[in-house]
């Protein structure tokens, strides 16, 4: 992949279909991403876990943290900090928006 390759701004789902307060999947291409709907706004980051690689969208959502279903790891949507062990490394998180009533998220192009 070119490290030239630019950022875009990528549809990923409408805002009325995410859960409230909840994680919702989306896929993008290849790549499987969970967005968060929050009191703050929506955030994206990768669906896998990086510690197992479990399914975050099958894990429990609250405020604006992520628990990972498989080990209990727990990871804060907004940065991605790990905020519970056996989570160690942040995990990838996207810029998001809302435009026009769809979420948006920006990935590589
Ligand atoms: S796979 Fe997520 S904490 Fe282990």
């Amino acid at each position: 992949m070119s490290k030239n390759m630019k950022h875009r701004w990528h549809d990923v789902i409408e805002l009325t279909a995410l859960e409230n307060n909840w994680v919702t999947r989306v896929e993008l291409g290849s790549r499987k991403l969970a967005i968060y709907d929050t009191p703050s706004g929506v955030y994206a980051s990768l669906a896998l876990c990086n510690h197992g690689g479990a399914d975050l969208c099958d894990g429990y959502f609250d405020g604006h943290v992520i628990e990972c279903p498989l080990h209990q790891g727990a990871f804060d949507v907004r940065d991605g900090k790990p905020v519970s062990a056996p989570a160690t490394r942040p995990m990838r998180t996207f810029e998001s928006r809302v435009e026009n009533g769809m979420v948006q998220v920006k990935l590589k192009a």
